[in-house]
């Protein structure tokens, strides 16, 4: 990453902070990478690690990727209405209101898939489908994890493991008169959103990438008879959804997946700097001006407690960016309101001027913001709503 703690303070000089930056020279840099990753399979992008409709649109400009998943049926409508079209909705949701709008926007000739897993899914779906008058298309979520004894390798989402267990859906799909099943989604978490290269964990780092290796033979092995299985039982697949910005290589490499997923790589946020296969750029950042300065060395920020969701633990925390060697305080930690920052000897930081964060995850920094300010060489040229300012919280 060559960009430096004077070239951004320059650019964010006279703005109101915080203030969060997407660097658009990183930000295609890493859209030109992650097409380069997936080798020619389409890229599909996880709009939850985005959250900005002008940078989605930024990406599907790019003749590498198509289609947009989504993560609620209401984000899907909100797309729709914007002319986003092929809309895979990755989650099951039963909420009528959200279902209804997404088959409102069907029925006006938007392609929009829901995720099933369950047949109560399907008959609540179905039964809506019928009542807007469309035929509603579906996708089945294959749970991708590696079960060995005393541990469970991956995420808990569906129950559907086994090509047997799949064709017992799509038998209830088929059953159904206002829905078809045109997808299958297997993703494995443990694969992309694992990283296998933290910084003084290599004992244990092994471990995962020799546990991540068993599990792609085995998922990719299991993704395929899914697939067999259900094309033999009668079903016309359209697709074959997998990966995610840290499995590029493995997923698109599965002969039984025609699409590929990518999100956080476009932002790279700093969970995802530490994977031994791929090294994306800082793309998004975030300003905080610092207000106070309590002890030589250390200045106070306001604001930045910005902590990424999952398994909580330091590195959900956003990091300390440029200048470069600034380090949060352990006791302190990002704070909801101050955030005290240890700068490295020999830095010192003005009273008003700004110290850049990175969040651990991409898109919910955009949670936190209304706009995101595009950098493009030395200026700030545009700032655009985040789903945020657009006054879309969609969970
Ligand atoms: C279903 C699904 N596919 C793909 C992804 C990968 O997204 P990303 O590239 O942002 O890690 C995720 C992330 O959680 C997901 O839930």
């Amino acid at each position: 990453m060559g960009r430096t703690y004077a070239h951004y303070r320059d650019l964010v000089r006279g703005r109101r902070l915080p203030l969060a930056l997407c660097d658009l020279g990183l930000f295609d840099e890493n859209v030109a990478a992650i097409a380069r990753r997936a080798g020619g399979t389409p890229i599909r992008v996880a709009s939850k690690s985005v959250r900005c409709r002008a940078l989605l649109r930024r990406i599907l400009d790019h003749d590498a990727y198509r289609g947009v998943m989504c993560f609620t049926a209401a984000e899907a409508a909100f797309l729709a209405e914007d002319g986003f079209d092929d809309l895979l909705v990755a989650y099951p949701t039963v909420d009528r209101e959200e279902l209804v709008a997404a088959l409102e926007w069907v029925k006006k000739g938007t392609r929009i898939v829901l995720m099933v897993d369950d047949p109560e899914q399907v008959r609540r779906i179905n039964a809506l489908a019928d009542e807007v008058g469309v035929v509603a298309d579906l996708c089945i979520d294959v749970d991708m994890s590696m079960r060995l004894p005393g541990l469970h390798f991956g995420v808990r989402r569906s129950p559907v493991r086994t090509a047997a267990e799949a064709a017992a859906v799509a038998r209830v799909i088929s059953r159904a008169g206002s829905v078809r099943l045109v997808g299958v989604m297997g993703y494995e978490a443990q694969i992309a959103g694992l990283a296998d290269a933290v910084p003084g964990k290599a004992p244990m780092m092994a471990v995962v990438r020799a546990l991540k290796g068993r599990s792609i033979a085995e998922l990719t092995a299991r993704r395929g008879a899914v697939v067999d299985a259900l094309r033999r039982g009668g079903a016309d697949l359209e697709f074959v959804n997998g990966g995610g910005t840290g499995s590029l290589e493995s997923t698109s490499r599965d002969p039984a997946v025609t699409e590929v997923t990518a999100g956080s790589g476009f932002f790279s946020p700093a969970l995802f700097d530490s994977y031994r296969d791929f090294h994306h750029q800082p793309a998004v950042a975030f300003a905080l001006p610092v207000t106070r300065r309590p002890a030589p060395g250390i200045v106070t920020c306001h604001g930045g407690g910005y902590i990424a969701s999952g398994a909580t633990g330091d590195d959900k925390q956003p990091q300390p960016y440029l200048p470069r060697g600034a380090e949060l305080l352990p006791l302190e930690g990002a704070g909801e309101v101050q955030t005290p920052v240890k700068l490295p000897t020999g830095t010192t930081v003005a009273i008003g001027d700004p110290i850049f964060f990175r969040h651990a995850k991409a898109g919910e920094l955009c949670e936190r913001f209304a706009t995101l300010a595009l950098v493009e060489g030395d200026s700030i040229v545009e700032e655009v709503p985040t789903y945020r300012g657009d006054g879309k919280t969609f969970l």
